[in-house]
């Protein structure tokens, strides 16, 4: 299959890959897996308290080539925004900036999962309801 030249870019050269400290209550960790091939993607971000913007971000993925690069692109999108504009990020705007091809969109799902993991994880530790309204679209 061939890759877009930004999938080979964030796969050679993937940002933000790394550990952040799980237990800080600043971080959020979120860890999923892809049903369709097993891949795991675990993504971190580090949230202000009191501006809540995401001022960190990290991932670690076992996975395709198109699973490594959404998680990376994911983390340089996450940084800097406010949880509540990184919760509007979709799978669907990864395919667009990687163009992945139809049988690589779950690797983008995956992404999207996991920044919403992860934000949730935030969430719960900081005692805000975990769930969010339903999105439509
Ligand atoms: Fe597992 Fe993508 S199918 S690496
Ligand atoms: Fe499974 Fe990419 S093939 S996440």
């Amino acid at each position: 299959m061939a890759y877009s030249d930004k999938v080979v870019d964030h796969y050679e050269n993937p940002r933000n890959v790394g550990t952040l400290d799980k237990a800080s209550t600043e971080v959020g960790t979120g860890l999923v897996g892809a049903p369709e091939c097993g891949d795991v993607m675990r993504l971190q971000i580090k949230v202000n308290p009191t501006t809540q913007i995401i001022e960190d971000a990290k991932f670690k993925t076992f996975g395709c080539g198109s699973a490594i690069a959404s998680s990376s692109l994911a983390t340089e999108w996450v940084k800097g925004k406010t949880v509540a504009e990184a919760l509007a990020i979709s799978n669907t705007d990864i395919v667009k900036e990687l163009a992945l091809p139809p049988v690589k969109i779950h690797c983008s799902v995956l992404a999207e999962d996991a920044i919403r993991a992860a934000i949730g994880d935030w969430k719960k530790k900081n005692g805000q309801p975990e769930s969010e309204p339903a999105l439509v679209g």
